[in-house]
């Protein structure tokens, strides 16, 4: 059993009388419990115990609000299907207090139900509460009115942060702590924080403080299953593995924490695509390989991150990270089986069959076969064995990039490169139950179909929005006047000149610009790539400008792609995010003395918000004046049958031929989109990872956006998008995926 104060916690006690009268009762009963009967939840140094039993953990991540509620069923079902009897999901404050006290737990943000379908569908769930959790998401998912806290810094022992961690932790339990196992829900480990190894030495030992104080936090607001924390756990919390290779760290983790079983949170089954990068595979052999070689030593839980990577609605993707965010996951990017979901179920459930062995089998010292050249034995032949009355599980293990010969329980066998192969003994005779090398008959191919809807496209030019600050000091910070419910902001200024002539601005800017003077489109001065880290330099700009004697007036439009996803991002603490113009402002190396004006967010996204469609009143209305190249809205509608809609094939729309911008659907907005290219395989920048695989080079990073079919309706659809870029909408079409 772990022995931690954390122990005590798990039982159903809620339920149970507590004072002396009756506590020699509630101490039997919860024995009884522990016995495996109830809805207890424990972990000893080999597994998880639930209801007192020991059992492999089956999971796949399943971001709840990265598909729609109508898609869950079916990714639930199909998850089933493949052998999973978990489901694990982070939670995303950020999503869920977009504004300090504003919750939303709606639509695909509807945590409980999403929750109670993985309890109807017969899964456990893994929470991953944060409140920070990385996941490719805005601000990792931290909300970003953190920031406007006096004295904040997030991600440590800061009063303001944890007061605010403190009330959200509650906030959260209040809707969804009934849902743990202990109360007769589906929940059975939570983590709170996440990979905090990568921050740690940023903090030092008041991150270490602060992570205790998370588990105080997390206990006082009502979590009763055990806790644990991935890459980074103070003790008495159940530390866990996360990488698209794990085994190697195994044995120094079990001689960290002896008490604990290991358990594996992320096995990377793909990777996230960020906007002009190229796609990433990662081969299912290779995960299957590596999922065999972490059972083999003794693990019992893993959670394959993604199963399902889904769709980064609205405005949820972190900075540069695509709409889509497919992974590579078993699941595909629209809630459909693949290939990979089909052979990773076969290995799911030969496991599964043979579980008693890996959970009560004694397990043998292993044995190297043949020797390598490696520490840990990693590029020879290993044999690991679990034995149980008179059946012995063999897996062995060939880690080398070259097919070895060994004698294998006195069999001669030949072991293709890096493989994973199983062997049930019983009697002294061995079959052979399964192989990484063997490819499982299953050849699953989707592809795109036009669905040959024409679309007619009216334009509307956007304008500068009217300054609604005036004086604004830069630097500036443009998110607190944004509140990050939009991308976009305005700034204006008028330099007086005494000659004409031409001059050199140099501007700071997160994270793109378009810079116009006296109505003319003087640059957009910014890297046609954006690097995922960044340091404070590379937002630095220097355009000419073309200066006229007199007033000049300089507009400059700001485009935020998205909030960081850690300190990383920026070299600093998250809380030092920032967005607009982030540096003085200079005018031949001196710096510009005049008023700034600014407006925040875009007048068709306010027609959007009023009318559902750009309407030509709210642009009036604006009183603005159009600027050459400025973005431009364009709208356009298709028919939708109802023998269409009845039809499961999901709905894409192929953005071939745009620019950047972002995409509504029937007044909802969709997600970003850009057409950046991905670069050549030789600069793309998983090019030669191990793990994974690269394609899709010089052509758009992402092609198609899924259209979630319960945004349409029978009749008229509407479709609208923002395009910065000026580019032509000719070459779009609405397709069908089969
Ligand atoms: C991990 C992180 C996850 C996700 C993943 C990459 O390091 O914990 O949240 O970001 O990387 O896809």
């Amino acid at each position: 059993m772990v022995a931690t104060a954390e122990s005590s916690r798990l039982s159903t006690r809620k339920t149970l009388p507590k004072n002396s009268k009756y506590s020699s009762l509630w101490k039997k009963l919860r024995k009884m419990r522990n016995n495996g009967q109830g809805n207890s939840v424990f972990l000893d140094n080999r597994a998880v115990l639930i209801g007192g039993h020991r059992a492999l953990i089956f999971s796949g991540a399943v971001h709840y609000t990265r598909s729609t509620p109508e898609m869950w069923p079916r990714i639930l079902s199909e998850s089933k299907r493949a052998g999973l009897n978990t489901i694990e999901t982070y939670v995303f404050w950020e999503q869920h207090e977009p504004q300090e006290g504003v919750y939303d737990f709606s639509g695909c943000r509807d945590l409980g139900r999403f929750l109670d379908l993985c309890h109807e569908a017969g899964m456990y769930v893994i929470l991953r509460i944060g409140p920070y959790v990385c996941a490719e998401t805005n601000f990792g998912g931290l909300p970003w009115w953190l920031i406007t806290k006096a004295g904040m810094v997030t991600r440590t022992l800061n009063k303001p942060f944890m007061d605010a961690v403190d009330g959200w932790i509650r906030r959260l339990l209040a809707e969804i702590g009934d849902r743990q196992i202990t109360r007769g829900g589906p929940i059975i480990l939570a983590q709170l924080e996440n990979e905090y190894s990568n921050v740690s030495g940023r903090y030092g030992a008041d991150g270490q403080k602060y992570l205790e104080w998370c588990v105080q936090s997390g206990r006082a607001a009502g979590l009763e299953v055990p806790l644990i924390m991935c890459e980074g756990a103070p003790d008495g919390v159940i530390s866990t593995l996360n990488g698209f290779s794990v085994w190697a760290r195994m044995d120094a983790l079990r001689k960290e924490r002896a008490s604990q079983p290991i358990l594996w949170t992320e096995a990377w089954t793909g990777w996230y695509n960020t906007w002009g990068d190229a796609h990433h595979i990662r081969p299912t052999e290779d995960i299957a390989y590596e999922v065999l070689r972490f059972f083999a030593m003794g693990g019992t839980g893993v959670n394959h991150y993604m199963w399902h990577g889904g769709t980064n609605f609205e405005r949820d993707g972190m900075y540069t990270q695509a709409a889509s965010y497919d992974f590579d996951a078993p699941i595909d990017e629209y809630g459909l089986p693949t290939d990979k979901s089909e052979r990773l179920g076969v290995l799911h459930r030969m496991l599964q069959t043979h579980a008693d062995l890996l959970l009560h089998g004694e397990r043998l010292p292993p044995e190297v076969l043949v020797l390598g050249d490696y520490p840990q034995n990693a590029d020879g032949v290993m044999l690991h064995a679990f034995k149980l009355d008179d059946r012995e599980l063999v897996i062995v293990i060939n880690g080398n990039d070259w097919p070895k010969t060994a004698r294998v329980r006195g069999v001669q066998m030949t072991l293709p490169h890096k493989t994973a192969v199983v062997l049930l003994g019983s009697g002294g005779k061995y079959e052979k139950l399964y192989s990484t090398a063997d490819r499982q008959p299953v050849e699953i191919r989707r592809k795109m179909e036009d669905s040959g809807k024409s679309l007619a496209w009216k334009k509307v030019a956007e304008e500068p929005c009217p300054d609604a600050w005036k004086g604004v000091a830069i630097p500036h910070n443009m998110l607190f006047a944004t509140r990050d419910e939009t991308d976009y902001g305005w700034y204006s200024a008028t330099v007086q000149r005494e000659d004409d002539g031409r001059a050199v601005m140099r501007i700071g800017v997160a994270d793109r610009a378009t810079v116009w003077v006296n109505g003319r489109l003087v640059g957009v001065p910014v890297p046609a790539r954006l690097k995922e880290d960044r340091k404070p330099g590379d937002f630095l700009f220097d355009i000419e400008v073309p200066l006229r004697r007199g007033g000049n007036k300089i507009v400059i439009l700001v485009n935020s792609v998205g909030l960081i996803k850690g300190d990383w991002g920026i070299d600093a603490p998250q809380s030092e995010e920032r967005r607009g113009l982030i540096a003085p402002v200079l005018l031949d190396g001196e710096p510009l003395d005049v008023e700034w004006g600014f407006a925040a967010g875009l007048i068709g996204e306010r027609s959007m918000a009023l009318n559902g469609i750009i309407s030509p009143d709210v642009f009036s209305a604006s009183g603005g004046t159009s600027l050459p190249e400025a973005p431009v809205w364009l709208e356009t509608s298709f028919d939708v049958s109802n023998r269409e809609l009845e039809d499961p094939r999901p709905w894409a729309f192929d953005a071939t031929g745009l620019g950047k911008g972002m995409m509504f659907v029937n007044g909802r907005m969709l997600c970003r989109y850009w057409q950046l290219a991905a670069p050549d395989a030789r600069h793309a920048r998983h090019n030669r990872h191990p793990h994974l695989v690269t394609t899709g080079h010089e052509i758009p990073t992402q092609r198609f956006y899924h259209i979630p079919a319960d945004l349409l309706h029978v009749g008229r659809n509407s479709l609208v998008l923002l395009e910065e870029l000026g580019a032509s909408p000719e070459a779009t079409g609405i397709f069908r995926r089969s």
